[in-house]
């Protein structure tokens, strides 16, 4: 099948300019202006539209058991609901169940995806145990196409890791090329002030926000930058949230040290006040590392524009209101930690960045789509429109207007984080692999077409 998709305005990381893009099956053969129509079986206008490749969320967390409970999308919901965002690949994270091999984990995982994935998807490895035959277990990964590992500093007696296995996992890592991917926060000095503050009574979900300070997600990168520059290995910090934080990201990218980071729409957007909502409302955010204050935003959009932030992903950990936050009621403690937004990432990036002046739209594509598939071995099969490259595409309509709300989006969860934030611009139609799977609000995808992508260590940003 060959598909001419026409009139359009093409963007990319490095340029915007009037083209058409010619597809032959799953990949894109060219791209130039005034390509014949008779080229193709199919014909799609697209004047007035902008041509993305298709976003890349390298931060979902599907099906997950975490909390006491399971995160209320699974690989079917959930890459439904990306697709109809603009978003074609998710990188999701497998578990390690401690004691275990990770290998026995990745199974586990392709059980959970298989059949299910509407888009591509890949899976990075969560590491929660690494004795010395972990290490080869980790090469054997990396061989199979999990390219990245995450490690945590934070969730003692649950996911949180010590010193030494970080710093023995970034050294293989230096060796076999894959990514670490690090939860930066001082999970053990985060688990006294918990202690106390629990000790004095203090139970709604804003003590989430106050038993976690900036200063711990600041140690803590500064502590992962270092172990990662001794090791000789990159390292990239998720879910970056305060301005502490990226500090110490600036500082080490400055003395030419490759660390990277992302942000997520949510601490683009929102603060600490969303926490003191009445009626145990403020649940609904929390998630770790926590909302900040209002004066750490624009830093973060400042640390976008200027490249000290490389991607914006969404941590994407749905849990419903009515029945899985509800878990924390009585103790802020025992709220799930997660919150939906793998739908809204491109709509609120644009809108609030390309729309409002902070980001110009070939940075927004760099930092959802093009820096993704690079850092985690995808490009140029992903994130790139090039002759060649998979034909993942979103046709952008930068007039529309959309209002995000929990009533009309595709997330299985009862709630939005960004309920009632009303954006202009918002994927008209999506294309993966140059089929058509969403189309002006239709989803036209099959449960279950979604590929696991093998992904490729040293993916080329840091060389
Ligand atoms: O609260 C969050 N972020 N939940 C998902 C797990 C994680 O730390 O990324
Ligand atoms: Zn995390
Ligand atoms: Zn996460």
């Amino acid at each position: 099948m060959t598909t001419l998709i026409q009139n359009a305005t093409v963007v990319t990381s490095r340029k915007s300019f009037a083209a058409d893009i010619l597809i032959d099956g799953e990949k894109i053969r060219d791209i130039r202006p005034g390509i014949p129509s008779d080229s193709a079986e199919k014909l799609i206008d697209a004047k007035g539209m902008l041509l993305f490749p298709g976003g890349i969320d390298v931060h979902t967390h599907l099906d997950m058991p975490f909390g006491g409970t399971t995160s209320s999308d699974d690989f079917e919901t959930g890459t439904r609901a990306a697709a109809f965002g603009g978003t074609t690949t998710l990188i999701d994270f497998a578990i390690q169940a401690r004691g275990t091999k990770m290998r026995d984990s990745l199974d586990t995982w392709w059980k959970k995806a298989d059949g299910r994935a509407t888009i591509d998807y890949g899976l990075h490895m969560i590491v929660t145990d690494l004795p010395e035959a972990g290490l080869e277990d980790m090469d054997q990964l990396v061989a199979e196409g999990v390219a990245s590992f995450k490690l945590f500093m934070a969730y003692p007696g649950v996911l949180m890791v010590d010193d030494a296995t970080i710093f023995q996992a970034l050294s293989r890592t230096a060796k076999n090329g894959a990514l670490i991917c690090m939860h930066a926060e001082n999970g053990s000095v985060i688990d006294v002030i918990i202690r106390r503050t629990l000790a004095e009574g203090k139970k709604a979900p804003i003590y989430h926000a106050l038993t976690r300070p900036v200063t711990a997600e600041a140690e803590a990168v500064h502590r992962a930058i270092a172990m990662a520059e001794i090791a000789g290995a990159p390292v990239y910090i998720v879910h970056l949230s305060s301005e502490e934080a990226l500090n110490q990201v600036r500082e080490a990218r400055d003395r030419g040290v490759p660390a990277f980071a992302e942000t997520c729409p949510q601490y683009l957007l929102l603060s600490v006040d969303e926490l003191a909502r009445p009626d145990f409302e403020g649940a609904k955010y929390v998630f770790t590392p926590p909302l900040r204050e209002k004066h750490h935003l624009p830093k973060l959009w400042d640390g976008l524009k200027n490249d000290h932030l490389q991607v914006v992903s969404t941590d994407h950990c749905p849990f419903c209101f009515a029945d899985q936050k509800a878990l924390g009621k009585d103790d802020f403690t025992k709220i799930p930690n997660g919150g939906p937004g793998v739908e809204n990432r491109l709509q609120l990036l644009y809108h609030h960045g390309v729309n409002e002046g902070r980001l110009s739209v070939n940075r927004f594509v760099e930092l959802v789509s093009t820096t993704p598939a690079k850092l985690f071995g995808l490009y140029p099969r992903k994130g790139e429109l090039a002759p060649g490259s998979d034909a993942d595409i979103v046709i952008w309509d930068p007039q529309a207007d959309h209002l995000i709300s929990a009533r009309t989006h595709h997330m299985r969860v009862d709630y939005s984080m960004f309920e009632g934030f009303r954006v202009k611009g918002n994927a008209r139609a999506v294309l993966s692999r140059g089929e058509v799977i969403v189309d002006n609000g239709r989803f036209l995808g099959r449960t279950g077409r979604g590929a696991f992508l093998k992904r490729v260590a040293r993916g080329g940003a840091w060389d």
